[in-house]
Formats: structure tokens, sequence, C-alpha cells
């Protein structure tokens, strides 16, 4: 069994941007269930000791913390490579060159869209010019950035105008990720799915785009493929991630599992959590694996697809993911896909705190 890479620290669900798309769960954490500055530095030394080399600070908003910059100085001193998953707002040059002298190494800076009022209307807040300014401060400082974008039914027509935006900001890295249907992006995914000719025209103004000196990463939508994405390269193989009130999970999204035996790292160390609890041994390596995937040539490929997908699409998180077109539930992907004409109103997230 290896050992984790990767640690994506959940800080907070709090967040002043209520993205359409956000794959966060519907019930969103309370700040009062949040883990506290010294429980936050208790997972980081564990997760050290257990091997995690690289730690993305995430939430919600991580700057809605306070005690961020603590937490920064910690992992840093520990030997952690730090990333900063942020939508910006509050990314000013004070706040990034403290970050950046305690320790941040990248940061990955979400933005809506190319054109500042579609951006703002997707995030439900004014924040596309806060955005800009945060990349210009990341860049200044010399850290390393990647910009993030995810794509939907509204933008995905703009994708050469966002490319040169993030050329523009100078990025090292663009992400452009088609939305995964998880938590509020799965309420609004009428809302949300694009049209196959939309993705195929996207698809070649990225391939045209590609060969400049920021690297491009395109996430198609795979309810448009034929075989599923390898979501998270196998279940429980290299990353974990810690919720905002300590739920250790294999994936972000896998508390949507509802007969998954979710594990708090206040209750249990993390050692024990990722090499011998029912939830990360659930679905490791191929044993757990039933027809057709089991004697299927590419189940050490894309492991069998998604568990979060299968479970949102069949209620069994075991079954193959109906993305599949081996998969006896592809039917339920392809009845999603005939409603993509409609242009419903997407629902905005709401915010608990
Ligand atoms: Fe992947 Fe399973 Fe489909 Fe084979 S049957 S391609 S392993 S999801
Ligand atoms: Fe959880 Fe794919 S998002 S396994």
């Amino acid at each position: 069994m290896n050992r984790p890479l990767g640690l994506l620290a959940e800080l907070t669900h709090r967040c002043p941007l209520h993205c359409s798309y956000c794959s966060n769960p519907v019930e969103l954490t309370r700040r009062t269930e949040e883990l506290g500055t010294g429980q936050w530095i208790d997972v980081l030394d564990q997760a050290r000791e257990l091997g995690v080399l690289q730690v993305h600070l995430s939430g919600g908003e991580p700057l809605s913390r306070r005690d961020l910059p603590e937490l920064v100085s910690h992992a840093h001193r520990i030997g952690c490579y730090l990333n900063l998953v942020t939508s910006g707002l509050a990314l000013t040059a004070e706040v990034a060159e403290d970050l950046a002298a305690r320790g941040l190494d990248h940061v990955q800076l979400s933005i809506q869209d190319s054109r500042a009022d579609e951006a703002n209307a997707v995030a439900g807040t004014r924040g596309h010019q806060l955005k800009l300014r945060a990349a210009s401060v990341v860049r200044e400082l010399g850290l390393a950035l990647t910009v993030n974008v995810v794509l939907h039914k509204g933008n995905l027509d703009r994708v050469g105008e966002i490319i040169a935006l993030a050329e523009q900001l100078g990025a090292d890295r663009l992400e452009l990720a088609n939305t995964q249907y998880y938590g509020w992006a799965a309420l609004n995914r009428r809302a949300l799915l694009p049209t196959r000719a939309q993705l195929d025209r996207a698809a070649e103004v990225v391939e045209e785009a590609r060969g400049g000196p920021m690297d491009i990463v395109y996430v198609t939508s795979d309810y448009y493929e034929d075989r599923p994405k390898p979501c998270m390269q196998g279940w429980a193989s290299r990353q974990l991630t810690v919720a905002p009130d300590g739920r250790v999970l294999p994936c972000p999204v896998a508390g949507v599992i509802a007969d998954l035996p979710a594990e708090n790292v206040l209750a249990r160390p993390l050692a024990e959590i990722w090499y011998s609890s029912a939830a990360f041994n659930a679905f490791r390596g191929t044993d757990w694996m039933r027809e057709p995937c089991r004697s299927c040539a590419l189940r050490d490929v894309d492991f069998g697809g998604c568990r979060c997908q299968s479970y949102a699409l069949t209620g069994d998180a075991a079954a193959t993911d109906p993305v599949c077109g081996l998969s006896p539930h592809r039917h339920v992907v392809d009845e999603l896909l005939e409603s993509t004409g409609e242009i419903p109103v997407a629902v905005p997230r709401r915010e608990r705190r």
C-alpha cells in the first residue's frame, strides 16, 4: 500500500463566492464545527509523518481562516510544499507577501470567466477585478501560479478568451476543467451541462493554444466519454482529504456516499485511518470490483471510474461508473445528456455559517 503524497486540507466551507458549479456538499460544515488551529497543526504533523509532501490549503476559501498564516508557517517548517487554493478576493499584496514570507510556494486561483459581468454572475458576487489583482500580486512575488477555470454551458464558448486572459495574467499553468457533477453542481446539472457541439469546438481551441510557455490542462466533460476518468488515480492511493470538521475522506466528495463509514481525525490517528479504516479500504485495488470491471482489460487503467459518481447516479458506490459504455447503467447518463437543450436558471450555492 502506498503512502499518501498529498493532503487536501479543507480548512473551512466559508467562502465569499456562491458558484453554481461548486462541488462542495450541499450541507456545508458550520464555522462552529471547524477544527481549531491546534487541531489543524496536529493534522499537518500527522500527515507529514505519514509521508505527505504536498499540502493543498483549500475550502471554501482558506483565507477566511484568521489562522492561515500560522498554518502556512507550520506546514513549511515541517517540510511541506504548500499550495493555496483560493478565490483570490482577499489576496491583497500585504496578505500575499506575508504568506510568501512564511513559505507559501504556489497559488491556485479560480477565475469564473473571461468577462467580468459573466464571471460575477456565476460567482454570485462582484469579485472578478479582485481576482485579476490577486494574479498580479502573485506574479510580482514570484510565486508559482495556476489559474483554474471550471467550464460549463455558459462559458465554454469563450474558452479562447479565457486562455488569452490566463496568458495575460502570467499563469504558469491553466487548468480548464469541465464541471464535475457533485454537490451543488449536481443540483444545477441541467443548467451547466454543455452540448457536444460546444465541447468539440472548445477541444479544438484548446488544442490550437497548446505549445506556448503556459501549460494547459484540459479536463473534458466525462458524461460525453465512453470510458470513465481514472478518478483520484484509484481510491485512496495517493491523496487524502481532511474536511473542515476533521472527517478524513479518500476523496473530496466521498462524504456523499451515505453508507461509507467516514472516520474523524479527532477520534483516530491519521495513519490508522489511511491504512486500516473500512472507508479507505472499501475500494482500494481491484478486489472489490464486480463485472464488467472485474474481467476488463482497463481495470488497472481507470480503476472502474469514480465511486462518488457511481453512488450519485445509481445509489451503489461499488457499481461500474455509469459513464462507461460497458456499464448496465449507461442509460442514466444518456438520459441526462438528452436534457442539455434546455437552459434552466442555475441555483446559486447558499452559504451556511
Ligand atoms: Fe473501466 Fe470498468 Fe468500464 Fe472496464 S468496465 S472500462 S474497468 S469502468
Ligand atoms: Fe470520489 Fe471520484 S470524486 S471517487
